[in-house]
């Protein structure tokens, strides 16, 4: 008997060694361990030993069964780490270095204005956020933009249905709408809420219009604006920083120019020129880059500061049609349709 249970297990494990798949697992199982198994017969056949003899005899075949099961777990965990390996296909050395093509590089909008904060950051300015969801509070009443203004048509501002919810912006009032900000000028108003005078801010960011898109318009592009709020400042200190943002950014030979112009949050406003001969897209002529301004007392009494301590001045100005002056770039739909021949050029660039 001892001999049989032996040579049954050297070949049941010579047999599980064999084993590759489930199938064939189920079927040693039952060939040694299901009812009409072999190791079950010889447990039968204990019937025919002599009474004293089956206690030892009884170890025996407890032991086998057991170095049975050990076997047939043995090739159960095989099957599994095989079947694992399988799904997750061959090894991969993590120290290698990355098949993916090289590292990415800025866009060329990130690359203006990142190069505009940079350059302000130096003189004073910290950078400021502000929702592109925004309120018509702060898009328009608090910047002193009348409810029937042109600009708050809704043939030119996206706005929201009444019922919209956005929990994570702030109303002035309940039964304000929710838009996407046209200008990032609504930051002025959320700074100078949340904050107290003298403030020095920039705000790089996306802003929203109902534009037709062509060759120099598109309903969403990138605004930067600057607000600085302090005692006695002038229009020499606004155009002062104006000449020294646009000579760093495009080099010396930059020239700035204001014509008179209109808006609601500063008085007296302009539009702001500028003329560089050493870039051949924008050559001898003078292209109209943004608007400024001094901040308007009613734009302080709308967020609570008094008008008659503080001054402050502004500027805000489109980051599409500065990169594309820089750039040379004709067509402001190249900078969304993320083709990789047009985007590569700019690596490294400014
Ligand atoms: N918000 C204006 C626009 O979108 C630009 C602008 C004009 C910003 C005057 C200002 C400013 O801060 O003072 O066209």
């Amino acid at each position: 008997m001892q001999e049989q249970l032996s040579s049954l297990l050297a070949k049941a494990s010579a047999e599980l060694d064999a084993v590759g798949s489930r199938p064939q697992l189920e079927a040693a199982k039952a060939r040694y361990v299901g009812p009409n198994g072999e190791l079950t017969a010889a447990m039968k056949r204990m019937g025919a030993v002599p009474k004293d003899q089956r206690p030892a005899l009884g170890r025996l075949v407890n032991e086998a069964k057991g170095r049975l099961q050990e076997l047939l777990d043995a090739a159960q965990r095989r099957i599994e780490a095989s079947e694992v390996a399988s799904r997750l296909g061959p090894p991969v050395d993590p120290t290698l270095p990355s098949p993916d093509p090289g590292p990415g590089t800025c866009h060329p909008l990130t690359l203006v204005q990142e190069e505009l904060c940079r350059i302000l950051r130096k003189v004073g300015f910290t950078v400021a956020d502000g929702p592109e969801v925004e309120t018509e509070f702060h898009c328009f009443d608090a910047l002193n933009t009348p409810p029937d203004h042109p600009a708050r048509d809704p043939q030119d501002t996206f706005y929201f249905p009444r019922a919209a919810r956005f929990g994570n912006v702030s109303k002035h009032s309940p039964e304000e709408r929710y838009l996407l900000r046209t200008h990032t000028s609504s930051v002025q108003v959320r700074t100078m809420m949340k904050g107290s005078p003298p403030i020095r801010i920039v705000s790089p960011g996306r802003v929203y219009r109902r534009d037709t898109t062509d060759a120099t318009h598109s309903a969403n592009f990138h605004q930067f604006e600057c607000l600085c709020v302090d005692r006695n400042v002038t229009v020499l200190d606004l155009k002062a920083l104006l000449d020294h943002l646009f000579a760093a950014l495009l080099g010396p030979g930059t020239r700035t120019r204001f014509r008179p112009h209109y808006f609601g949050y500063t008085e007296p406003s302009f539009e702001v020129d500028l003329s560089a001969g050493h870039l051949p897209k924008v050559n001898k002529e003078w292209i109209e880059i943004g608007g400024c301004g001094m901040v308007d007392p009613e734009v302080f009494r709308a967020v609570g500061y008094d008008a008659d301590v503080w001054t402050g001045y502004a500027f805000g100005m489109g980051i599409e049609r500065l990169a594309m002056a820089l750039y040379g770039i004709d067509d402001i739909r190249t900078f969304y349709q993320n083709d990789l021949r047009f985007l590569r050029q700019f690596a490294g660039a400014v």
